[in-house]
């Protein structure tokens, strides 16, 4: 037999210096595999005399365990090593500052749409869409804005290279179309709101090609003007958030309304700042009337048996007197620190209305 303290102190030094647990494992197999030195010495037992195989068999056992203690306590040191160096990799230093979250805003034209909408709501008026790429008919003649009508004029339309029946397309050039599409398509009592696009050929510092308006409709056989003032006076109120807000109807003229009128808020203007609600000025912020009946007669609806109100108003308009926004082109610049400053935390719900928080 070769001398066993020998092999033990070259195998437990193997053992020792593994640097990794792979390296110890091929120190092992080296050792006590299926063809480690070990191993193969235990083999050699077979051939031995009863008496020489007792005290070989005895010395071999003992280096088995002595080997098989060293890989443990190896297997010890390097697992913790490699647990210390895993703490140390995933340290976590709570002291440092939290990193920002920038969370994005609603942006105000979004936000007021929305006010709009939830105080109509209440009211029991559902939302209505249409396209904004929209046929002649729908935006005027329907509307009682025929062809040669000087209103046309005044709506300074674009229009778009295609053709339907004959007609050349617009760009709508306000939500009103949206009525005879909701006429034609349902049955009184209607109550819709119309949120959306509106496009005309202006711009300055209150006038954008593109701008958004809100449509209201309300169509049944005893609703009369009573119920326009009601409902517009409420909204106003609800809307500024003022339960005083002066509001004056002053007569006016739409071709799609007879009588119209023109609805205006009471406000202020000190040492040139606009404050609303209260003092003697009125700001203009919606025009309104009870449908003119040719306009239910072009959809199909008996004027002698319904009749209703409509209202439409711009959304930039009353967003800029709510929220102080001073110049309507800003809407559209896509300018962060703007939108961080007009714009609303996400979850600003319309009867907790408030700020973005900054
Ligand atoms: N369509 C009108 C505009 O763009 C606004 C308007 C006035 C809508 C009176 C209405 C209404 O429904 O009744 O100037």
């Amino acid at each position: 037999m070769e001398n066993l303290d020998e092999i033990k102190s070259e195998i437990t030094g193997q053992v020792a210096a593994a640097a990794d647990l792979d390296a110890l494992e091929q120190a092992r197999i080296g050792a006590l595999g299926k063809k480690g030195r070990v191993t193969e010495m235990m083999k050699g037992l077979g051939a031995m005399s009863a008496d020489e195989r007792k005290e070989a068999g005895q010395a071999l056992n003992s280096l088995k365990g002595d080997i098989n203690a060293a890989i443990d306590a190896r297997k010890d040191t390097l697992e913790g090593a490699h647990i210390d160096a895993q703490l140390e990799a995933e340290r976590i230093d709570v002291t440092l500052p939290a990193r920002r979250i920038s969370a994005g805003a609603i942006h105000p034209i979004s936000q007021t749409i929305e006010e709009v909408v939830s105080i109509f709501g209440e009211m029991g008026f559902t939302v209505a869409e249409g396209p904004d790429i929209e046929e002649d008919w729908y935006n005027f003649t329907a509307l009682n804005i025929p062809p040669d009508h000087p209103a046309r004029q005044e709506h300074d339309t674009f229009y778009v290279n295609a053709i339907k029946d004959g007609q050349r397309m617009v760009l709508r050039t306000h939500t009103s179309p949206v009525q005879i599409r909701t006429m034609q398509t349902q049955k009184p009592p209607i109550r819709i709101i119309v949120p959306g696009r509106t496009y005309r050929c202006d711009h300055d510092a209150t006038h954008s090609p593109m701008f958004h308006q809100v449509e209201g409709l309300m169509i049944d056989e005893a609703t009369h003007m009573g119920h326009l003032k009601g409902c517009l006076i409420d909204f106003c109120r609800a809307f500024f958030g003022a339960a005083e807000l002066p509001v004056r109807f002053r007569p006016s003229y739409f071709p799609f309304t007879e009588p119209s009128a023109e609805v205006d808020i009471g406000c202020s203007f000190e040492d040139g700042t606009l404050k609303i609600g209260g003092g003697d000025d009125w700001l203009e912020i919606l025009g309104s009337g009870m449908v003119n009946p040719n306009v239910l007669e072009n959809c199909g609806i008996d004027s002698t048996k319904y009749q209703g109100f409509a209202f439409g108003m711009g959304i930039e308009r009353i967003a800029m007197l709510k929220y102080g926004i001073p110049d309507l082109r800003t809407f559209y610049d896509s300018d962060l620190r703007w939108l961080r400053h007009y714009g609303f935390a996400s979850l600003d719900v319309p009867s907790m209305v408030g700020r973005a928080a900054r």
